[in-house]
């Protein structure tokens, strides 16, 4: 283990490479990166950086984000296999379809979703800023948001306002259960509940928190409280107990583990750096639309 970090480390200097990695990733592997964070500071970080090689650790719709907000440089994914099945569940022609029949609409893709959805939305959001953009949109226009219901429903509530969803969910949030979090409650009744909001609306009334995995990262580190409750990803325990190695993390379920983040090793970020590959790209007709959609949700969140 410590031959292949040092070879990565190596390399990754050598050749100018930025890895960038997700909260979910396996730890060795947000341990090699040179930023760890969520969804939407990924993207950030991609764009702000001024590598000419960006390496995504993350599934494939990070990697795409990364490609479109960077025009000129090179974007490659350790395995571009891993992929969002949520974001996979919603196409372009929905989309287009949905515009047709709702011509003064806005279209709100969060960004687990394809370039060529993205390239037919208005404006994209992630989970740590969908409220935000949300309340900047013209108050009389009907809203379609895309594809996370629960995301939708905690948004709604939220912001005060209805909105047209998308019945699609994350197959890794969606089934944490009420009863399980109630049960955990008892055995640890002094733990806070914090929770990612693409589980289901009834876990979120349970929560003293709700929000992306840098909020709840965030929250643990300011919490004068000891023992957490946690409804996301299994990977976000390894940045916690970093920065807060006496807390107390307990797994809200045991099937919070997002195999395609998982199926990123050292090994092919290795082999990734070594042999420059996969490339990702898109092509150019989606990316420049899709740009449009990526660039209003930073000035909105800004
Ligand atoms: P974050 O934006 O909170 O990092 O979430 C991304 C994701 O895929 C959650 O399942
Ligand atoms: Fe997609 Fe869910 Fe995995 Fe996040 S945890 S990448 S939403 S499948």
């Amino acid at each position: 283990m410590k031959d292949i970090i040092q070879e990565i480390l190596e390399k990754k200097k050598l050749n100018d490479i930025y890895l960038i990695a997700h909260y979910y990733q396996r730890a060795e592997v947000q341990d090699v990166a040179d930023f760890v964070g969520d969804s939407y500071a990924m993207a950030l970080a991609a764009r702000n950086s001024r590598s000419e090689i960006i390496l995504v650790a993350g599934v494939d719709f990070m990697a795409e984000t990364a490609a479109i907000l960077c025009p000129g440089r090179t974007v490659l994914s350790p395995e571009p296999s891993a992929t969002c099945p949520m974001a996979n569940s919603i196409t372009a022609e929905q989309i287009v379809r949905y515009k047709e029949e709702h011509p003064d609409s806005i279209i709100v893709s969060y960004v687990n979703t394809p370039a060529a959805v993205k390239a037919v939305s208005d404006v994209c959001c992630t989970s740590s800023n969908a409220d935000r953009i949300i309340r900047q949109l013209p108050p009389d226009k009907e809203i379609l948001f895309i594809p996370d219901q629960n995301l939708a429903a905690n948004v709604a509530k939220k912001v005060g306002r209805n909105l047209d969803v998308f019945p699609s969910c994350c197959p890794i949030h969606d089934p944490v259960d009420i009863e399980d979090i109630k049960e955990l409650k008892k055995r640890f009744p002094q733990a806070q509940v914090l929770v990612h909001p693409e589980c289901k609306p009834a876990v979120l009334e349970l929560a003293d928190y709700v929000g992306s995995t840098a909020g709840i990262l965030d929250y643990v580190i300011k919490s004068k409280a000891m023992d957490f409750i946690i409804g996301t990803e299994c990977g976000i325990f390894h940045p916690i107990l970093k920065a807060c190695p006496d807390k107390n993390l307990i797994l809200a379920s045991e099937n919070l583990i997002c195999p395609n983040m998982k199926s990123i090793t050292l090994e092919k970020i290795l082999n990734s750096i070594t042999e420059k590959q996969t490339v990702i790209t898109v092509p150019a007709e989606i990316r420049e639309k899709a740009a449009l959609a990526l660039e209003k949700m930073i000035s909105l969140a800004s």
